[in-house]
């Protein structure tokens, strides 16, 4: 059974009372989750605060980056334990912003990936072409090239969720169609068939983020390859986040 997923990203947003309070109503505003999976990554300082805001619930925590050695002298990293004891179980690995601003490259990601499902947390592996690329015809080599190295070495799939998030899409207001979403999710479900088989492939999760409202998600979430939403700016309030998860849990 592939269950949806709605993610919030908080991004670098809101102090920790700002963060408690946005947990706290979304909390009360959920509706019943069935088939779906909730998730909010606040940033790392919110973390604590904001497993305590939401325990008891149907919410599950992420954070947005972790590094991939265990501990030492890595001064400002956060390790795959230290997330997991805060209370996390997904982690966002290879967002776009971290690619672009932080220059983490695939060999990066991968790392990151192996080394949180060595911790036992569930890696949201982010991928997603620029406009210039989109524009010049080569979105499935970028994506396919992400997809591959981002899981090189990886022998099971199972707790893995993939995000298609084309950077021109994220926090512009310009949300891919339906069509366009679609066609990259089923490239990216062949690329990870033909990695690992047809059946453990069915349960996996790709999420389709950049631009999501709860005006656009019905569009795309009725297409078969779309699986849920990672969400930036419409996680940041509590209506316009819950209104996506009513939508998605409407439809699927
Ligand atoms: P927006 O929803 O603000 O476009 O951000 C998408 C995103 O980057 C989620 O990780």
């Amino acid at each position: 059974m592939r269950e949806w997923i709605v993610a919030g990203n908080w991004k670098m947003h809101n102090t920790i009372n700002e963060s408690i309070a946005l947990a706290k109503a979304i909390k009360q505003g959920l509706p019943v989750v069935k088939n779906g999976e909730i998730i909010i990554a606040p940033t790392f300082t919110a973390l604590f605060s904001v497993g305590e805001a939401i325990s008891g619930s149907k919410i599950l925590l992420a954070a947005q980056n972790m590094y991939y050695e265990d501990k030492g002298a890595f001064t400002g990293e956060i390790s795959p334990g230290m997330l997991k004891d805060v209370g996390c179980t997904y982690v966002i690995i290879g967002h776009s912003e971290r690619r672009k601003y932080f220059h983490e490259q695939d060999n990066d990601v991968n790392l990151k990936v192996k080394k949180a499902l060595m911790a036992g947390l569930k890696p949201i592996m982010c991928v997603g072409e620029t406009d210039e690329e989109r524009v010049k015809g080569v979105t499935q080599s970028v994506v396919g090239r992400q997809v591959k190295e981002g899981l090189n070495g990886v022998e099971k799939i199972d707790n893995i969720v993939i995000a298609y998030e084309p950077i021109w899409a994220i926090g512009t207001g310009k949300v891919a169609t339906p069509e366009q979403a679609q066609e990259v999710h089923f490239f990216i479900r062949n690329i990870l068939k033909n990695l690992y088989g047809g059946s453990t492939v069915d349960d996996i999760r790709i999420l389709y983020g950049g631009s999501v409202t709860k005006d656009n998600i019905g569009d795309l979430i009725a297409m078969k390859d779309i699986n849920g939403a990672l969400v930036g700016g419409a996680s940041l309030k509590a209506d316009a986040f819950l209104g996506i998860i009513r939508q998605i849990s409407g439809k699927k």
